[in-house]
Formats: C-alpha cells, sequence, structure tokens
C-alpha cells in the first residue's frame, strides 16, 4: 500500500483545531504540569479525532464550521478538543515505564522522560477532566440534554468498556497468543472506542437522525479497528524518524497485534477490507456531505504515520 498525506480538506479545518487546542490547555512558564499538559497536547500529532468530529458533523449537516454561529461553533470545537484530550492523556500513560516504556512521541521525548513518571502520571489526570470541563461548559445555545450526551459518550469511551479496558486488555496479553474475536475486542476498546465517540460527537452536533446515527456508529467502530491496524502495521514498515515513535517496538514487547497473528500481508490486506466496510456504512447513513469523512477514512489505510 503506497502511501498519502491528509486530505486537503484536514488542513483548511487544522488551523481552528490548533487554535482551540492552545487556547484551552493552560501553559504557565514556571509550572511542571501546565507545561507537560502541553508538551502532551500542542506537540504535534495527526489531529484524527478532532478532525473526525468536525467532518462527521460537515457530512450531516454542511460546512459547519463557516456556517455555523459562534457559539455553536465554539461547542463543536469543544467536543473537537475533548476527545484530543483524552487522546493524550491516553498516550501520556501508555508511554509511561508501567506500560509500553516508551521514550519518544511525535519526535519529541515523552512526557514522563521531560518531567519524571509523577508529573506525567498527573498531566494525563488533568488533561482527562479537563477535557470533561470544556464539553459541560459549552454555551448554554446547545441544549443541557446535548451536553450531558456528549459528556456521557465520552466518558463511556474513555472508561473501563472502552479505553481503559482495552489497554488493559493488551497489558494482560503481552507475550500471549490471541484469537481474532480477542485481539479484534482489545482493538476495538482500546483504539476504536474513541474514534467511534469522535464520529458520534460530531453526529449528535450535527443533528443527525437515529437512522443515521446507527449507520455512522457502524462506520465509527469500523474505522476505528481499521485505525489500530494500521498502527500495528506501521509499527513493522515504517521508521522511527517517520513514525516520531520508536518502529519495531511491538514486537520487540511481544505486544498481541495484527501483524503477530496474521503475518504483515494479511494484516495489511484486513485494514483495507475494513475500511471498505466503514465506507459501506457511511455510504448507507445517506449523508449529504460525506466527502470530507470519506477522505479521513481513506487516509486511516494510506497513511505514512
Ligand atoms: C497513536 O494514535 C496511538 C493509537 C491510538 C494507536 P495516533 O496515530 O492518532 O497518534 P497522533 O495523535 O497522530 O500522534
Ligand atoms: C495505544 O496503542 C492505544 C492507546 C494509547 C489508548 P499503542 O500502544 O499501539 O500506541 P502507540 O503505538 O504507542 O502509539
Ligand atoms: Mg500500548
Ligand atoms: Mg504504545
Ligand atoms: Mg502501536
Amino acid at each position: 500500500m503506497s502511501g498519502w498525506g491528509p486530505p486537503p480538506w484536514a488542513s483548511t479545518q487544522l488551523p481552528a483545531v490548533e487554535e482551540a487546542l492552545g487556547r484551552w490547555v493552560p501553559g504557565a512558564a514556571t509550572d511542571d504540569l501546565a507545561q507537560a499538559m502541553q508538551h502532551a497536547v500542542l506537540g504535534g500529532g495527526k489531529r484524527l479525532r478532532p478532525l473526525l468530529v468536525l467532518a462527521t458533523a460537515e457530512a450531516v449537516s454542511g460546512n459547519v464550521l463557516q456556517t455555523l454561529g459562534l457559539a455553536q461553533r465554539d461547542g463543536l470545537l469543544r467536543c473537537a478538543v475533548a476527545v484530543e484530550l483524552i487522546h493524550a492523556y491516553s498516550l501520556i500513560h501508555d508511554d509511561m515505564p508501567c506500560m509500553d516504556n516508551d521514550v519518544l512521541r511525535r519526535g519529541q521525548p515523552t512526557v514522563h522522560v521531560k518531567y519524571g513518571e509523577a508529573v506525567a502520571l498527573l498531566a494525563g489526570d488533568a488533561l482527562q477532566t479537563l477535557a470533561f470541563e470544556l464539553l459541560a461548559g459549552a454555551d448554554a445555545s446547545w441544549p443541557a440534554a446535548t451536553r450531558l450526551h456528549w459528556v456521557q459518550t465520552l466518558a463511556i469511551a474513555a472508561g473501563a468498556g472502552g479505553m481503559c479496558g482495552g489497554q488493559a486488555i493488551d497489558l494482560a496479553h503481552v507475550g500471549q497468543a490471541m484469537t481474532q474475536p480477542a485481539l479484534e475486542r482489545m482493538h476495538a476498546l482500546k483504539t476504536g472506542a474513541l474514534l467511534h465517540a469522535s464520529v458520534m460527537l460530531g453526529a449528535v452536533a450535527g443533528g443527525a437522525s437515529a437512522p443515521q446515527l446507527e449507520h455512522l456508529s457502524h462506520f465509527g467502530r469500523r474505522l476505528g479497528l481499521a485505525f489500530q491496524v494500521v498502527d500495528d502495521v506501521l509499527d513493522v514498515t515504517a521508521d522511527t524518524a517517520t513514525l516520531g515513535k520508536t518502529a519495531g517496538k511491538d514486537e520487540q514487547h511481544n505486544k498481541p497485534t495484527y501483524v503477530a497473528l496474521l503475518g504483515l500481508d494479511k494484516a495489511q490486506r484486513y485494514a483495507e477490507q475494513v475500511t471498505d466496510e466503514a465506507l459501506r456504512a457511511l455510504r448507507a447513513s445517506a449523508c449529504a456531505s460525506p466527502e470530507a469523512l470519506q477522505g479521513l477514512a481513506q487516509w486511516v489505510t494510506r497513511r505514512q504515520h
């Protein structure tokens, strides 16, 4: 599979995402905790999850960042930022010695390497609470029920039945063979849950109908699985400079991955097959403006890092 860069649509949205992340993640020159939070969030990253929030809202209801009123736009950006904050927190903890013990992330030293383990732990905790503070604090022009739904969606995706649960399964299976259904469940939880939540936050913000929510939910789940299969593949096929994280760590650490289970070729083909399933679900949702979301889904399989 040849590598693709992000779709052009993404570069039109990224300035708004980066601006919102910078505004909501506080920094104080003398405060290690604040600096560690900024290091984790503002040091790059593809921003796939915020882009999924925005692209799904756009799929449902058109070019939302251009057409929404200020307060509405602010609420949508809060959703986009909130999910990226949970992602950033999950990466801080994932890299710590008690988990994957990684020293490089987005081409920089990992948070615990730079600030120590205690500050890294707290920076993850504080990013998590900031995410929910942002969702709850959206402008009152968003109905309270919608804000509550966002909070609940993200909480479920991040918790024991989502990201944390998946990470626990991952750690419990180091060095062990897993069946494909068990591996699929692990990936769906540890990574898929947050991607699925990104899609659902955008769908709800965009005013999706019940049938659309159902198809978009299926889309988000398949895309989430494809994303982690590709992450497993890239660990083997990409180099450290391109990845911005140490290549080859999964095999070195005996991690349960799709490459370990199926081999490289089959894992690559499986990612493409699952992405096709996602794209079929997106078509079935009959969204009015699905192009940006479609482009993001294709990028997930074809990305280089
Ligand atoms: C890496 O996620 C960790 C996984 C969940 C597989 P990304 O590949 O989205 O990382 P960034 O945000 O672009 O650095
Ligand atoms: C990480 O999966 C998933 C979460 C952080 C929830 P990985 O351990 O494969 O991610 P990388 O490869 O370190 O980015
Ligand atoms: Mg991990
Ligand atoms: Mg890791
Ligand atoms: Mg990985």
